[in-house]
């Protein structure tokens, strides 16, 4: 096989382009995970049966390996990602992987595909580990074997925007996720459930939607596919997970970040009456998106109803700029990794 030649990550789409390897190993009841296995980049054989193409019945997770200035490779918080993969598994009937194993297996993919690691401002190779149901039944129960795969994606910045700061309305029709329902892991019905709403955002000149809680279309949620934090009157105010938030790392990893600057940060049930409230008030001073995809997506516009909130003046706020630096810093090596959040491969 001869190697694919690596493009310019600044000019491809998110996720469009595949690395020369993948890692992949199976599940049976008798014999648990098994035959794992680095193979070259391919397609996957399934029968239409095949119970993933029916019930959904799949999981994945988002991280990223970067390369240092000095040319090491980094990836952020990798064990945190494996642990909400067990967590979305449990959700969804899918039986656990060993962590430390899957770990083991993607630094040796990492270490195999190390050329990819992209270099530059922005760039990081995205890996993406998921699961997919493969027993060939049509009957509506949890499968009795699955396959478990990583790829890499060599990638820049997730929206055109970068951390430009973005337009976005509340969604007040549609709902990604409630209470009880699977919001908190990280599968992919949330994420198709959420395209009718996207799609006429974009239709409409925005870039996404801020979803509100799915019973009383009241309390915020999340902004896209992304968690969402405010800064009210110098107070950092992020929703608390509730039962359909997605539990994000990048989520904790700059709640983190805020307490070690001692800024206050709080995470609370948020109305919109009360930000709209706050920002009458003048009190609203900043509003971001965060996730592993585009890190810090700053919010400039808010529509809620016929209200129109302009955020900073449109502008990327200081919190938001300081989160975004200090936290690619510490994924690329440039500062220091006090939380020891990165593992080198
Ligand atoms: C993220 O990493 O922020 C996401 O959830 C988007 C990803 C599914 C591409």
């Amino acid at each position: 096989m001869h190697p694919k030649e690596k493009p310019d990550v600044n000019k491809v789409k998110f996720g469009s382009v595949f690395t020369d390897h993948m890692f992949k190993m199976n599940y049976t009841v008798n014999k648990g995970w098994h035959d794992p296995k680095i193979i070259p980049y391919q397609p996957v054989t399934l029968d239409p049966a095949a119970m993933i193409f029916h019930y959904g019945q799949t999981v994945f997770e988002g991280l990223k390996a970067y390369r240092t200035e000095d040319d090491q490779i980094l990836l952020f918080r990798p064990d945190q990602n494996f642990q909400r993969l067990n967590r979305s598994s449990e959700r969804l009937s899918i039986p656990h992987v060993d962590e430390e194993e899957v770990l083991y297996y993607l630094k040796q993919l990492i270490a195999l595909e190390k050329e990819w690691v992209p270099k530059g401002e922005g760039t990081s190779l995205y890996i993406r580990p998921f699961i997919i149901a493969t027993e060939n039944n049509l009957s509506v129960h949890p499968s009795a074997c699955y396959t478990f795969m990583i790829i890499l994606s060599p990638v820049a910045a997730y929206y055109p925007e970068g951390i430009n700061p973005v337009r976005i309305y509340v969604e007040e029709n549609f709902t990604r996720a409630v209470k009880g329902g699977t919001g908190t892991a990280k599968t992919a019905g949330n994420y198709s459930a959420a395209y009718n709403a996207q799609n006429e955002a974009t239709k409409q000149g925005f870039s996404q939607v801020l979803w509100l809680d799915g019973v009383e279309k009241k309390y915020i949620e999340e902004v896209g596919s992304m968690n969402v934090f405010f800064k009210i009157n110098g107070e950092i105010v992020t929703p608390a997970l509730n039962g359909s938030i997605l539990e994000g790392i990048t989520r904790k990893s700059m709640i983190e970040l805020l307490k070690s600057w001692d800024m206050p940060v709080v995470e609370k049930r948020l109305s919109m009456d009360e930000l709209l409230e706050a920002y009458n008030q003048g009190l609203l001073e900043e509003a971001f998106g965060t996730g592993t995809a585009a890190v810090i997506s700053p919010i400039g516009e808010l529509i809620w109803r016929d209200q129109k909130m302009k955020i900073n003046g449109g502008e990327t706020g200081n919190v938001s700029k300081r989160l975004y630096d200090t936290l690619t810093g510490i994924q690329t090596g440039k500062k220091a990794d006090s939380f020891n959040w990165t593992i080198q491969v």
